[in-house]
Protein backbone atom coordinates (compact mmCIF):
# COMPACT_ATOMS: atom_id res chain seq x y z
CA UNK A 1 0.00 0.00 0.00
CA UNK A 2 1.78 3.39 -0.73
CA UNK A 3 1.78 5.90 1.84
CA UNK A 4 -1.40 8.22 2.49
CA UNK A 5 -0.05 11.87 1.52
CA UNK A 6 -1.78 14.29 3.78
CA UNK A 7 -1.40 17.98 3.20
CA UNK A 8 -1.75 20.34 6.18
CA UNK A 9 0.18 23.18 7.76
CA UNK A 10 0.41 24.48 10.95
CA UNK A 11 -0.57 28.35 11.28
CA UNK A 12 0.69 31.31 13.16
CA UNK A 13 -1.14 32.21 16.27
CA UNK A 14 -1.68 36.07 17.43
CA UNK A 15 -0.06 36.80 20.40
CA UNK A 16 -1.65 39.23 23.48
CA UNK A 17 -1.32 42.04 22.94
CA UNK A 18 -1.41 42.29 18.75
CA UNK A 19 -4.79 44.27 18.76
CA UNK A 20 -5.99 41.96 15.55
CA UNK A 21 -7.11 39.94 18.50
CA UNK A 22 -9.61 42.50 18.91
CA UNK A 23 -11.44 42.06 15.72
CA UNK A 24 -15.25 41.04 15.32
CA UNK A 25 -15.79 38.44 13.11
CA UNK A 26 -18.27 38.81 10.80
CA UNK A 27 -20.68 35.87 9.92
CA UNK A 28 -20.04 33.20 7.43
CA UNK A 29 -22.79 32.58 4.61
CA UNK A 30 -23.31 28.92 4.43
CA UNK A 31 -21.98 29.00 0.65
CA UNK A 32 -18.68 29.49 1.80
CA UNK A 33 -18.65 26.20 3.51
CA UNK A 34 -16.89 24.80 0.97
CA UNK A 35 -13.67 22.14 0.31
CA UNK A 36 -11.37 24.85 1.10
CA UNK A 37 -12.69 25.82 3.70
CA UNK A 38 -12.90 22.56 5.31
CA UNK A 39 -9.07 21.96 4.37
CA UNK A 40 -8.64 25.39 5.90
CA UNK A 41 -10.62 23.63 9.26
CA UNK A 42 -8.29 20.78 9.31
CA UNK A 43 -5.31 22.85 9.00
CA UNK A 44 -6.52 24.36 12.36
CA UNK A 45 -6.87 21.77 14.17
CA UNK A 46 -3.79 20.51 13.51
CA UNK A 47 -2.06 23.92 14.69
CA UNK A 48 -4.71 23.41 17.42
CA UNK A 49 -3.01 20.06 18.76
CA UNK A 50 0.39 20.66 17.83
CA UNK A 51 0.27 23.77 20.05
CA UNK A 52 -1.37 21.57 22.49
CA UNK A 53 -4.11 23.29 23.13
CA UNK A 54 -8.15 22.24 23.17
CA UNK A 55 -10.18 24.74 21.01
CA UNK A 56 -9.14 27.54 18.16
CA UNK A 57 -11.23 30.55 17.18
CA UNK A 58 -10.59 31.90 13.42
CA UNK A 59 -9.49 35.31 14.93
CA UNK A 60 -6.62 33.65 16.69
CA UNK A 61 -5.39 33.09 13.56
CA UNK A 62 -6.01 36.09 11.35
CA UNK A 63 -8.74 34.85 10.17
CA UNK A 64 -11.87 36.89 11.15
CA UNK A 65 -14.94 35.05 10.14
CA UNK A 66 -17.30 33.78 12.83
CA UNK A 67 -15.88 29.87 13.60
CA UNK A 68 -14.37 27.85 15.92
CA UNK A 69 -12.64 24.85 16.28
CA UNK A 70 -13.07 22.53 19.29
CA UNK A 71 -11.58 19.13 20.58
CA UNK A 72 -11.86 18.78 24.98
CA UNK A 73 -10.54 14.77 24.14
CA UNK A 74 -7.42 13.21 25.23
CA UNK A 75 -7.58 10.97 21.99
CA UNK A 76 -8.02 14.09 19.73
CA UNK A 77 -11.43 11.88 18.24
CA UNK A 78 -13.54 14.69 19.45
CA UNK A 79 -14.01 17.43 16.63
CA UNK A 80 -16.33 19.98 16.81
CA UNK A 81 -16.27 22.50 13.91
CA UNK A 82 -18.91 25.92 15.16
CA UNK A 83 -19.61 27.90 12.32
CA UNK A 84 -22.15 31.05 13.23
CA UNK A 85 -22.61 29.65 17.25
CA UNK A 86 -25.35 31.29 19.32
CA UNK A 87 -25.43 30.38 23.23
CA UNK A 88 -29.53 29.70 23.22
CA UNK A 89 -29.04 29.43 27.34
CA UNK A 90 -27.28 29.50 30.02
CA UNK A 91 -27.44 28.09 33.61
CA UNK A 92 -25.29 28.02 36.80
CA UNK A 93 -21.74 29.05 37.15
CA UNK A 94 -18.16 27.60 37.66
CA UNK A 95 -14.78 28.83 38.01
CA UNK A 96 -12.37 27.06 35.97
CA UNK A 97 -8.55 27.96 35.26
CA UNK A 98 -8.32 28.62 31.90
CA UNK A 99 -5.25 29.12 29.70
CA UNK A 100 -5.19 30.41 26.40
CA UNK A 101 -2.91 29.87 22.92
CA UNK A 102 -2.54 33.82 22.45
CA UNK A 103 -1.78 34.46 26.27
CA UNK A 104 1.02 31.80 26.28
CA UNK A 105 1.97 30.44 29.85
CA UNK A 106 -0.83 32.43 31.62
CA UNK A 107 -3.10 30.82 33.73
CA UNK A 108 -6.19 32.73 35.53
CA UNK A 109 -9.49 31.59 37.15
CA UNK A 110 -12.45 32.65 34.73
CA UNK A 111 -16.57 32.25 36.11
CA UNK A 112 -18.17 31.06 33.32
CA UNK A 113 -21.54 29.67 32.89
CA UNK A 114 -21.94 25.94 34.16
CA UNK A 115 -24.11 24.70 31.34
CA UNK A 116 -25.25 25.89 28.10
CA UNK A 117 -27.34 24.99 25.20
CA UNK A 118 -25.43 26.46 21.51
CA UNK A 119 -26.65 26.43 18.18
CA UNK A 120 -24.26 26.49 15.25
CA UNK A 121 -23.71 24.68 11.87
CA UNK A 122 -21.34 22.54 10.80
CA UNK A 123 -18.21 22.84 8.70
CA UNK A 124 -21.06 21.52 5.57
CA UNK A 125 -23.30 23.99 6.64
CA UNK A 126 -25.83 21.50 9.02
CA UNK A 127 -27.21 23.43 11.46
CA UNK A 128 -27.11 21.57 15.32
CA UNK A 129 -27.57 22.13 19.12
CA UNK A 130 -25.54 20.87 21.85
CA UNK A 131 -26.24 21.28 25.45
CA UNK A 132 -22.60 21.53 26.82
CA UNK A 133 -21.34 21.66 30.61
CA UNK A 134 -17.99 21.68 32.50
CA UNK A 135 -14.66 22.18 30.08
CA UNK A 136 -16.24 21.91 27.02
CA UNK A 137 -18.95 24.68 28.22
CA UNK A 138 -16.37 27.06 29.25
CA UNK A 139 -14.31 26.12 26.25
CA UNK A 140 -16.84 26.65 23.59
CA UNK A 141 -17.53 30.01 25.99
CA UNK A 142 -13.92 31.01 25.86
CA UNK A 143 -14.18 30.65 22.29
CA UNK A 144 -16.69 32.22 21.16
CA UNK A 145 -15.47 35.35 23.65
CA UNK A 146 -12.59 35.35 21.23
CA UNK A 147 -14.90 36.09 18.00
CA UNK A 148 -15.89 39.07 19.60
CA UNK A 149 -12.73 40.11 20.15
CA UNK A 150 -12.63 39.27 23.52
CA UNK A 151 -9.57 37.40 25.93
CA UNK A 152 -10.39 35.46 29.08
CA UNK A 153 -8.03 38.03 30.89
CA UNK A 154 -10.41 40.90 29.91
CA UNK A 155 -12.40 39.55 33.11
CA UNK A 156 -9.35 40.26 35.48
CA UNK A 157 -8.72 43.46 37.26
CA UNK A 158 -6.48 45.77 34.88
CA UNK A 159 -3.57 45.65 37.52
CA UNK A 160 -3.35 41.92 36.51
CA UNK A 161 -3.82 42.50 33.07
CA UNK A 162 -0.84 45.22 32.99
CA UNK A 163 1.35 42.80 34.97
CA UNK A 164 0.48 39.53 32.79
CA UNK A 165 0.77 42.09 29.82
CA UNK A 166 4.89 42.97 31.20
CA UNK A 167 5.28 38.84 31.70
CA UNK A 168 4.74 38.10 28.15
CA UNK A 169 6.92 41.13 26.71
CA UNK A 170 9.90 39.86 29.04
CA UNK A 171 8.85 36.52 27.76
CA UNK A 172 9.19 37.35 23.95
CA UNK A 173 12.71 39.48 24.76
CA UNK A 174 14.47 36.96 26.32
CA UNK A 175 13.14 34.18 23.70
CA UNK A 176 14.45 36.83 20.77
NI1 LIG B 1 -8.11 31.45 23.74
Amino acid sequence: MAPILVRMSLLPILEYPDPRLRTVAREIDPAELDDAFRAHVDDMFETMYAAPGIGLAASQIDDHRRFMVIDVSEAHDQRRVFVNPRILSREGEQVCQEGCLSVPSIQADVTRAEKIVVTALDAHGAPFELAAEGLLAVCIQHEMDHLLGKLFIDYLSPLKRDMIKRKLSKQRRSAA
